[in-house]
């Protein structure tokens, strides 16, 4: 597990929910200048990927990103265990296996939420991966899928992939259908159910249980904690406000220190874009996580303009000039 300057092992009270084509690792340097301690995730990344691709490319990030675990996907226990050695070479605090995923790309390489199905192979990948690493082997899946979706069924699963040696599961406190609703619909349209996830808690006390899914802000997730459960994920809400997780360290991490205004915060993210645009990475991507910083504020849709023009020209300095509003206003 990670550690703070002090070398304390903290927890995961609050984490911002992987999310392939959001949680890129430009988008978790600009949480990170935001809250210290939230713990982070890689977007999902298939073992397969890892194994025949270039990991590197998937799997760097820097230093101050830390807690952060990579998130794996896979079935083969062999393949999946090959994965996290290489992902260990990279200095993850922790490695997720996706379980939760209802795309049908996902199931067709059988991934992902279909999983569910299999709790024994599940807990056969979990054992391999545990088995080669000493970090925390974590599963983060829904609370069913398709007919199988009561709890005797979902207790089935916790105490299969338990005994292979997870500890902690991040549920998404809603089933999925994998006939008949695409990836976007099952993120909305099953009901959520909080209370199930309390019920798991209270039937393994001794697992950790992470709720995830309609989160908006901290106080829900401070709520989720108040409920006795063991940690809160935000996703959706997280990528489109950021500075939502601006008081996160004092609120779940007691921490005191002051925490920059969010003109430093772009100040620094602007910093953190030039050195990465000077070593050849394009604009587009980068920026792209900026918006959602200004949602709330005076002028928010004229700066998302400023930004979206400033995407093709390559000049950080007409970047910085279209974002002078915000830098300026906020450092007076
Ligand atoms: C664009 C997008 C991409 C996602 N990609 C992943 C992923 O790679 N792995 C994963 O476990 N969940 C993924 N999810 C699901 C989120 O992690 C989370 O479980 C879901 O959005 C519910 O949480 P929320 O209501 O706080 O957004 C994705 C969600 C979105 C919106």
């Amino acid at each position: 597990m990670s550690s703070n300057a002090a070398g304390v092992l903290h927890r995961r009270w609050l984490s911002v929910a992987p999310m392939l084509n959001r949680t890129d690792r430009h988008f978790r340097y600009l949480v990170r200048l935001i809250s210290r301690r939230t713990w982070l995730y890689t977007e999902m990344v298939t073992a397969q990927a890892l194994l025949h691709g270039n990991p590197s490319r998937l799997l760097s990030h820097a230093g101050v990103e830390a807690p952060l675990a990579v998130q794996l996907a896979g079935s083969d226990p062999a393949a999946l265990a090959r994965a996290v050695i290489v992902a260990m070479e990279f200095g993850f605090d922790e490695i997720n296996l996706n379980v939760g995923c209802p795309s049908p790309q996902v199931s067709a390489g059988r991934m992902g939420a279909r999983l569910m199905a299999e709790p024994q192979l599940v807990g056969e990948c979990v054992a391999a991966m545990c088995a080669v690493s000493n970090l925390p082997v974590t599963v983060k899946t829904r609370l069913g899928i398709d007919e199988y979706d009561d709890f005797e069924f979902l207790c089935r699963f916790v105490e299969t992939v338990a005994a292979a040696g997870c500890r902690t599961f991040i549920i998404h406190a809603r089933k999925a259908w994998l006939k008949g609703l695409d990836p976007k619909r099952n993120r909305t349209v099953p009901p959520l159910d909080y209370a199930c996830v309390r019920a798991l808690k209270a039937a393994y006390p001794r697992l950790e249980f992470i709720l995830n899914g309609g989160l908006q802000d901290l106080a829900m997730a401070r709520e989720a904690i108040a409920s006795g459960l063991d940690g809160a994920m935000i996703g959706r809400a997280a990528y489109a406000r950021p500075w939502c997780l601006a008081a996160a360290d004092r609120i779940f991490y007691g921490e005191h220190v002051a925490m920059p205004s969010l003109a430093e915060v772009l100040d620094a993210y602007l910093v953190h874009i030039g050195r990465e645009h000077a070593a050849g990475t394009p604009l587009g991507p980068m920026l792209r996580h900026i918006p959602g910083l200004f949602t709330g504020l005076s002028g928010a849709r004229a700066l998302r303009a400023r930004i979206g023009a400033q995407a093709g020209s390559g000049s950080l300095d007409s970047l910085r000039e279209a974002l002078a509003p915000v830098l300026n206003a906020q450092a007076a």
